[in-house]
């Protein structure tokens, strides 16, 4: 579990592919998630008082408010919905997609909320982030007898070992300099096609890139029918694409382009490192307890929850404030 967590790269989206992957509709992970929030906000939902506050902790791009939006709209419960995420795009996203939702950037670790201001406090794969600060903030502004649901990342699941996978190849990929190296030799074409630039430094470039070509060619062969390894299969097709026809493409746009995909990959591998280092491990767990233990706090579920193939997705937490 992280204590420290920073931007995380959380703006950049272009990787969503690789990202959401797991997320898909129809995949097992997005089965498992949808199937706990439908019974929980169902449940939840069906015993009506005048109105609740909920409010979705580290809430992303909104996946589980608009899951409990669609099943508060089909019960005709009254719901204040509140979002707070450390990522400015997440929360211009959904203020556009639902304007009644009450968003705001926040740190989960210090909410500007009020003592006792929510009914239903939830979380998937966000509280984590904000290490015990974050649940501490979540208690104290969780309502006598209100409920706080999580789904964290936990340390060894099925996600954090595909986490783990996908950091190595990232990495592997970088390590090969193939894009840095590919940069150089587009630079150096386009010197000569400018007239800035000589035939002996693009033969200078392009032989540095041909060892960087070999080694990832070996290493997304056996990655390739992976997510993140299609993505990097795109990313090294369209190099090789681009680069046998150079003077078919503006020099400004190429250049951008690899500095884009530098750029994305730094912070894709910055995110997945973030994931790893807050999946909470079996002190986190103690911990939780313990602090809960002692703020009148009784806890109704702590365990893996279990994906279809019987591997856990995660570590959820349900508990209740007296
Ligand atoms: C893995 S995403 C999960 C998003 C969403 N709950 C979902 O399930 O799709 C983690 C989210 O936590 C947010 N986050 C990380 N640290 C945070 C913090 N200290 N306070 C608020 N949000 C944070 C990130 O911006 C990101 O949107």
């Amino acid at each position: 579990m992280t204590e420290n967590a920073g931007s995380l790269g959380w703006d950049s989206y272009w990787l969503d592919t690789i990202e959401n992957g797991a997320y898909q509709s129809g995949s097992e992970l997005q089965k498992t998630l949808a199937t706990t929030w439908n019974r929980f906000f169902t449940e939840q939902f069906s015993v009506k008082p005048e109105q609740f506050n909920l409010l979705d902790i580290a809430c992303g791009n909104g996946v589980v408010t608009a899951n409990a939006i669609e099943i508060a709209t089909n019960l005709d419960t009254n719901v204040n919905f509140y979002c707070a995420d450390f990522s400015e795009g997440a929360i211009s996203a959904i203020k556009s997609q639902w304007p009644t939702v009450n968003a705001s950037v926040a740190d989960a670790r210090e909410l500007a909320f009020n003592d006792k201001q929510f009914d239903i406090i939830v979380s998937q794969f966000g509280i984590e982030y904000a290490g015990i600060q974050g649940i501490k903030e979540a208690v104290r502004v969780l309502s006598d007898c209100g409920i706080l649901m999580f789904v964290m990342h936990l340390k060894g699941s099925g996600i954090y070992q595909e986490c783990k996978n996908n950091l190595n190849i990232i990495n592997e990929f970088k390590a090969t300099e193939v894009v840095p190296l590919a940069r150089n030799a587009f630079a150096a074409g386009y010197a000569i096609v400018n007239q800035t630039g000589s035939q002996r430094d693009f033969q200078n470039a392009d032989i540095l890139l041909a060892p960087a070509v070999e080694a990832t060619k070996k290493l997304l062969a056996p990655a390739s029918n992976t997510t993140v390894g299609k993505t990097l299969v795109k990313i090294f097709q369209d190099i090789g694409q681009m680069y046998g026809k150079m003077e078919q493409y503006s020099s400004a746009d190429v250049l951008s382009w690899f500095d884009r995909v530098s750029d994305e990959l730094d912070a894709y591998a910055e995110r997945q490192n973030a994931m790893l280092s807050a999946a909470i491990t079996d002190l986190d767990i103690a911990n939780i307890t313990e602090f809960l233990n002692s703020s009148s706090v009784i806890i109704d579920l702590f365990e893996p929850l279990p994906g279809q193939s019987g591997q856990s997705i995660g570590q959820i937490l349900c508990c209740r404030k007296n």
